[in-house]
């Protein structure tokens, strides 16, 4: 009866949430299956192929359910996502079954796919716009990326094309930990005092690919050097879609334009603790089959590390090209760069290097 009206008035969502608060009361009660409230929903939501968004986190993130990406997409689901996406940030998708062609296929509704070339050292051995993210031996060897991302940055900001979208897929994973957190950088930028705000909306700031901390043998510090001379970038973006001011400095930022290291230092790290406030972030706790997908243009986030190294962490990662944005520090660099970026045989070499 009250299934009757419940549908009969339109009320379909509301039955939906009554019968799965019943049921996983029910499972939970009996104790021998383990079996959450998030599994359920997502059973049920994939069962309606209704996609549903749940925010999972104050200041970003949300959950996309009832979606499957490997599967074309209809422009309507395609139209929901990027608004989504747009609001909160950081979309994770979980319980999905992707390879590297339906990860392509999936992140190239969000841009041009970056093949790479300023850090062509981790790529999928078959496709170069797949970026690995893993410690899992190749011919007896750890990659060196497996280390990667372990300061708080925005993909690319080191080019004058920083990244848009990057997606990650897991497909291995420690049994706890390796965690990524992300940082709002719109928060960041608003809960600044109007003084320094003005301030910071005309400055430039240097992001020097040199201040990445991961542990990378010197051959490969070395020619990610070479590849990707430093760039000037505004201190303050405006994001295309959202038209929001987002804060772009974080510790991959040397100084400011016109000002010393010695004057610029304080204020980066002043910049980059306040934009790491415990409000501001959402830490995702990965599961295998997730994808997340975020906006380099507006967080900063960062790979934990929080997981013992004798477990696996396998995990596909794509990104969508930018807009051209901000210019070289020393013009004189950019020939340099254009002669030795795409070298595919000296990434070769260098990927099959130990960290
Ligand atoms: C990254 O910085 O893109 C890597 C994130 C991660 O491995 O968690």
């Amino acid at each position: 009866m009250f299934a009757f009206y419940c549908v009969e008035w339109g009320m379909r969502d509301l039955f939906i949430n009554f019968i799965t608060t019943l049921i996983v009361d029910k499972i939970q009660k009996a104790e021998y299956y383990r079996f959450t409230a998030t599994d359920f929903c997502w059973f049920m939501e994939t069962l309606m192929k209704k996609l549903t968004v749940k925010k999972l986190g104050y200041s970003l993130g949300a959950e996309v359910l009832g979606v499957d990406l490997s599967e074309p997409l209809s422009e309507d689901q395609l139209r929901i996502i990027r608004d989504v996406w747009t609001e909160h940030q950081v979309l994770v998708f979980p319980k999905q079954e992707l390879g590297p062609e339906t990860l392509l296929t999936f992140s190239r509704n969000f841009g041009e796919l970056d093949n790479f070339s300023s850090q062509p050292f981790n790529r999928h051995p078959e496709y170069d716009e797949i970026f690995m993210l893993s410690n899992k031996p190749i011919d007896g060897k750890i990659p060196p990326g497996s280390t990667g991302g372990q300061n708080w940055h925005t993909d690319l900001s080191y080019t004058t094309r920083p990244a848009k979208a990057t997606l990650v897929y897991c497909v291995e994973k420690p049994l706890v930990g390796g965690d990524t957190m992300f940082a709002n950088m719109y928060d960041a930028y608003d809960t600044l005092s109007p003084v320094l705000q003005q301030f910071l909306d005309n400055m430039e700031a240097v992001h020097d690919v040199n201040l990445i901390t991961a542990k990378r043998p010197p051959e490969i510090v070395a020619e990610f050097a070479r590849l990707n001379p430093p760039v000037v970038h505004p201190a303050v973006r405006v994001h295309p879609e959202s038209k929001r001011k987002a804060l772009y400095v974080n510790p991959r930022t040397r100084c400011f334009v016109g000002m010393t290291e010695a004057e610029s230092a304080p204020l980066i790290k002043y910049l980059s603790d306040h934009s790491i406030s415990p409000k501001f972030i959402y830490r995702h706790r990965w599961s295998v089959g997730d994808l997340v997908m975020w906006d380099n243009r507006c967080l900063t986030h960062l790979a934990v590390g929080d997981f013992d190294r004798s477990e696996i962490r396998h995990m596909l990662r794509t990104s969508t090209m930018g807009d051209y944005f901000g210019r070289y520090e020393d013009e004189n660099a950019v020939a340099e760069q254009k002669r030795t970026a795409g070298d595919k045989k000296l990434a070769v070499e260098l990927s099959t290097l130990h960290d």
